[in-house]
């Protein structure tokens, strides 16, 4: 698929989506999402193991949603756009693990596209909100649950009820991004964290991300019992096979991401 709005390009087996509206600092319109969505949904096909998300230019990560967007449309037309597949969910659904890689503003949508990978890290010079209380609106892309269940409640009222911009040193005091780096080393070390989790096993690195993801969605009870099922599913790779042999003589697994059952599927 050609695309207009954002660029991927791969680094051994890591890709890189980057947003590429430099010049509306990278807002996202529908159709930048929509882009979005297809390039992550083809992306396990690929054979690659982890994405990266940025935006182009040293200005922004994402500036929000297109506010030339919300002009002239009802509520009704507002929730149509918002019932179809949603950039947020694709990044949350999406096996890979996803690490967001903020390098300028990162604000409404676009910290709502940072909250649902599943790493950030921020360049110094990362800006980030959820200004939209500032339009007569709020946080609709998941902002007032995901920033809540990662900063806890006192913080996330506080940023969403002044809309505040914080800088990528108190967002890192928050817990909100993983690490900061200078903006000059924000690629390298984005890559570098990105290649050691390609070199896992990416059976087992879907299904720790789904295990992880269900302590937001589920029950204590419930998510054991899941993180038991995900476990025995972890038996029926190859990779587990592999990883216990290389152990046991002592040298690097290398994981090719075969299940011997496929998942799904009885076998024959
Ligand atoms: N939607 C649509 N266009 C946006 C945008 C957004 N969220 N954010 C920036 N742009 C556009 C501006 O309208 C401007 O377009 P123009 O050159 O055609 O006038 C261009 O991007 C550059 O923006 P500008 O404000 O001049 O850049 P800046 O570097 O001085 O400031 C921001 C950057 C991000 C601080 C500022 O643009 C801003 O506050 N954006 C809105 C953020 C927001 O409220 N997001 C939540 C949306 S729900």
């Amino acid at each position: 698929m050609e695309y207009q709005n954002i660029l991927l390009e791969s680094e051994g087996r890591v890709s890189i989506l980057t947003i590429n509206r430099p010049e509306k600092r990278n807002a996202l319109n529908q159709a930048t999402r929509d882009e979005m969505i297809a390039a992550m949904e083809a992306l396990p096909a690929s054979g690659q193991r982890v994405l990266i998300i940025t935006g182009a230019g040293e200005k922004a990560f994402i500036a929000g949603a297109d506010i030339g967007e919300f002009e002239g449309r009802t509520a009704l037309d507002q929730r149509e756009v918002m019932r179809h597949r949603r950039v947020f969910d694709a990044i949350e659904d999406c096996p890979l693990p996803v690490i967001a890689m903020i390098n300028g503003f990162c604000l409404g949508g676009g910290m709502e596209v940072a909250l649902s990978a599943d790493i950030r890290i921020a360049g110094k010079n990362a800006r980030l909100g959820q200004p939209e209380i500032n339009l007569g609106i709020i946080p609709g892309g998941g902002g007032t649950q995901r920033l809540t269940r990662l900063v806890g409640e006192g913080k996330s009222m506080e940023l969403i009820l002044t809309g505040d911009i914080i800088d990528a040193g108190v967002a890192h005091d928050l817990g909100l991004v993983n690490h900061v780096v200078p903006a000059n080393e924000l690629r390298g070390f984005t890559l570098g964290l990105a290649s050691r989790i390609a070199d896992k096993s990416p059976v087992a690195l879907a299904l720790a991300k789904e295990s992880i993801k269900n302590a937001g969605r589920m029950g204590i009870r419930e998510a054991m019992t899941a993180e038991t099922d995900l476990f025995c599913l972890a038996f029926t790779s190859d990779d587990k096979r592999e990883g216990v042999a290389a152990f046991l003589e002592k040298r690097k697994p290398d994981f090719k991401g075969k299940q011997l059952i496929p998942i799904g599927k009885p076998p024959a």
